[in-house]
């Protein structure tokens, strides 16, 4: 809390170069220089967002200016999952969250919720007290209560929810088997939904998944997922998708295509997580060129569907990432880099967020 409160208190907005009132507004089609990806997505009437780290945040006094400086929304890395909601039966806790959204509240910022139902094998988002569970009606109500809970909680300052989050198996196109679906059946999807709709009625609900930007089994699976959702009446309203390019570039047209295809649905679409780490052959001038056109390529994409309207991704400066601990060091995926200086990348990003219609 203190952390927050102080800085608000010392670094009004316009420290951050922020439009404020009185203040004249950089106009990025023809100031691109002065231009942060905020002021590119309020001008694209877009929001760009950032995943958040508390620790981060506290620990290194660069981190909250450059966030709030370049982006206007905010999802927490970790603390809105099970396991840090609900760490015991019973037993929640928002404190990390609360801190998070008050400060997104000052800062003009909206909040994704990230994650309602996620249960996979190789995260620990979803505590052993719920998998450890075998009597179908049980988990239906533990479910009900966590989802009521944590949605109720935050009714009206959270304006999306991953409802689900990657219900599909990571490396096929089936419905994964986790503990909800082996226990309630594929319909765990649809009452989840439900539940979060009634909890708050106002907040944009997704379906979220992985591996899904390029054209293959997994995004049409996703797609017949979300359109029989639809046809059953269920309150879906969005599909993210997550964009962790690790294996492979942005592919322009697929993603194009794939954005397309869902919001044909009437669902809004959104890329959720992204990190594109650099990649190819060259010096390191090379590769950045090549990461600043892939985040041209991912950006104009989300750009050029009037349905896509928020870039999220997974975290903001390479000193802060997830990527270094799960995939190894160096691989350097966000728009800042390590000492929070705007990368080739940072540029694409700016570029692809002005290139809508
Ligand atoms: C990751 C976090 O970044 C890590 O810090 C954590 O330990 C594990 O989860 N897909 C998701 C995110 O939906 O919640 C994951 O976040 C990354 C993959």
């Amino acid at each position: 809390m203190r952390y927050v409160r102080s800085l608000i208190i010392v670094l009004p907005l316009s420290v951050f170069g922020l439009a404020c009132e009185g203040d004249d507004p950089v106009d990025c089609r023809t100031d691109g220089a002065n231009c942060s990806v905020r002021e590119a997505a309020v001008q694209a009437g877009v929001q760009v967002g950032a995943a958040f780290r508390e620790v981060s945040a506290t620990d290194d006094p660069k981190y909250l200016p450059a966030l709030i400086a370049n982006f206007n929304s905010v999802t927490h890395e970790h603390a809105m999952k099970w396991a840090a909601t609900q760490p015991q039966y019973g037993v929640f806790n928002f404190d990390e969250p609360d801190r998070m959204i008050e400060l997104a509240e000052a800062n003009g910022m909206a909040v994704r919720g990230h994650t309602l139902v996620w249960e996979q094998a190789t995260v620990d988002a979803t505590p052993e007290y719920v998998t450890a569970i075998t009597n179908p009606e049980e988990l239906r109500t533990l479910m009900a209560n966590h989802i009521r809970t944590v949605v109720g909680h935050f009714r009206g300052r959270v304006d999306a929810w991953d409802v689900v989050n990657e219900p599909l198996d990571t490396l096929g196109s089936e419905v994964y088997q986790n503990i909800f679906y082996q226990l309630m059946g594929p319909g765990y999807i649809a009452e989840a939904f439900e539940l979060a709709h009634e909890a708050d009625p106002d907040a944009t609900l997704f379906l979220n998944e992985a591996l899904v930007s390029d054209d293959g089994d997994k995004f049409d699976a996703l797609l017949a997922l979300t359109a029989d959702l639809l046809v059953q009446g269920v309150p879906i309203h969005g599909v993210g998708l997550q964009g962790h390019f690790l294996t492979e570039a942005p592919n322009h047209d697929e993603l194009l295509a794939n954005l397309q295809k869902l919001a044909a649905l009437g669902v809004v679409v959104e890329l959720t997580e992204v990190d594109i780490i650099v990649r190819g052959p060259g010096d390191d001038a090379a590769r950045l060129e090549r990461q600043r056109q892939e985040f041209f390529d991912m950006a104009s994409a989300c750009l050029a569907v009037e349905a896509c309207k928020r870039i999220t991704f997974w975290g903001f400066t390479d000193r802060h990432t997830w990527i270094d601990s799960f995939f190894g060091p160096d691989l350097a995926p966000l728009p800042l880099d390590e000492n929070y200086e705007r990368k080739p990348a940072y540029f694409g990003l700016r570029d692809g967020l002005l290139s809508g219609p």
